[in-house]
């Protein structure tokens, strides 16, 4: 039995379409635990066996994952709440229980950065890489999936492409570091639940086919999109203070800067390449497939998943 958590997220749904395809040649049977099972697709309805609930709920995970072979873990980062509640404190609850009932195998979701000497003071990324080693210490085996920023970031722009063409950061505009598709993150993922010879605790990077800077994205974008893209760097009290308007938690925003920070000083800079996990998709291939037709639609149309 495989679980999976926020199967209703950008990298549950693809997650979920891929393993309720692949799962019964394996033998395997697939669980969701989703908060409203009305948001799951018609097409995997009757297909897999609903819990409902949170995640981050004792009693869910209690009956989410008796019986669980393997679990895909994610956490929705709550803005309302600090870090380290945030991701430790929602996973605590299902740490607790992958010791109670042996589950075997977990993969999460989880950040770039271990080891760099950023790694003790980039907010969101520490608080993750602080979960990993929650789950790691609950005894299963475990494979942290260390993700950089994520291709689909730039869909929350869609609108501002659109109307001014310009998208927005807080690093260089020549700083290159890595990003990813969600659905390699899917694959990846996928992979490790269904082959479940691998034990102990370890990293997976996962990680797009080249480093880019907001430059080179910006060059692409125009490129594939055929109209001019340019980027705008926003300074971290501009961030800081456009976060804080909209009433999020103080600390989770102090962790968002200090991540943003981070990054700009290379905190995802010169991830292992090697050897090459899984599925690479491109920026160029992503933008033709999923940010052109964003920024084409009618802007109510545009849904930033
Ligand atoms: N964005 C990046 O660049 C980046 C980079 C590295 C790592 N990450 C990590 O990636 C993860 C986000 O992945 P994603 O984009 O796939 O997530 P997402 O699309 O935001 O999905 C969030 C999922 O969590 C569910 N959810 C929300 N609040 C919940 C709650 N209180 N209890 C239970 N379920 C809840 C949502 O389901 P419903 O609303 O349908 O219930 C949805 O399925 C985070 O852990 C983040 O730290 C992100």
């Amino acid at each position: 039995m495989i679980v999976i958590t926020a199967p209703t997220g950008n990298i549950g749904r693809r997650l979920l379409s891929l393993l309720v395809e692949a799962a019964p040649e394996h033998g395997e049977e697939v669980r969701v635990v989703v908060r409203d099972p009305a948001r799951l697709p018609e097409a995997v309805r009757g297909r897999v066996e609903v819990v409902t609930g949170s995640h981050g709920d004792a009693a869910t995970v209690e009956r989410a994952f008796a019986g669980a072979d393997a679990v895909f873990w994610l956490v929705p980062p709550d803005a309302s709440l600090t870090p380290d509640e945030a991701y430790s404190g929602f996973t605590r609850p299902a740490a607790r229980v992958f010791a109670a009932h042996g589950v075997g195998h977990v993969v999460g979701v989880s950040a770039l950065g271990r080891g760099t000497p950023h790694a003790g003071r980039a907010g969101l990324v520490t608080a993750s890489l602080a979960m990993d080693d929650l789950i790691a210490g609950s005894g299963v085996a475990y494979r942290a999936l260390a993700c950089p920023s994520f291709f689909e970031n730039l869909l929350e722009e869609a609108g501002s492409i659109r109307e001014d063409g310009v998208f927005t950061d807080t690093v260089a505009a020549d700083r290159p570091a890595p990003m990813v598709a969600v659905a390699d993150i899917a694959a990846t993922a996928a992979g490790l639940l269904l082959d479940r010879s691998w034990t102990g605790v370890g990293g997976v990077p996962v990680l797009g086919p080249q480093d880019l800077s907001p430059d080179d994205l910006a060059r692409i974008m125009t490129e594939e999109l055929g109209r001019p893209v340019r980027y705008v760097r926003e300074s971290l009290d501009e961030l800081r203070s456009t976060m804080l308007g909209h009433g999020l938690n103080e600390e989770f925003v102090a962790g968002m800067v200090a991540m943003k920070r981070a990054k700009d000083l290379g905190l995802d800079s010169g991830a292992d390449r090697s050897p090459r996990q899984g599925p690479a998709t491109a920026f160029a291939q992503w933008c033709a497939h999923t940010l052109k037709p964003a920024v084409l639609a009618a802007p109510e149309a545009v849904d930033a998943r």
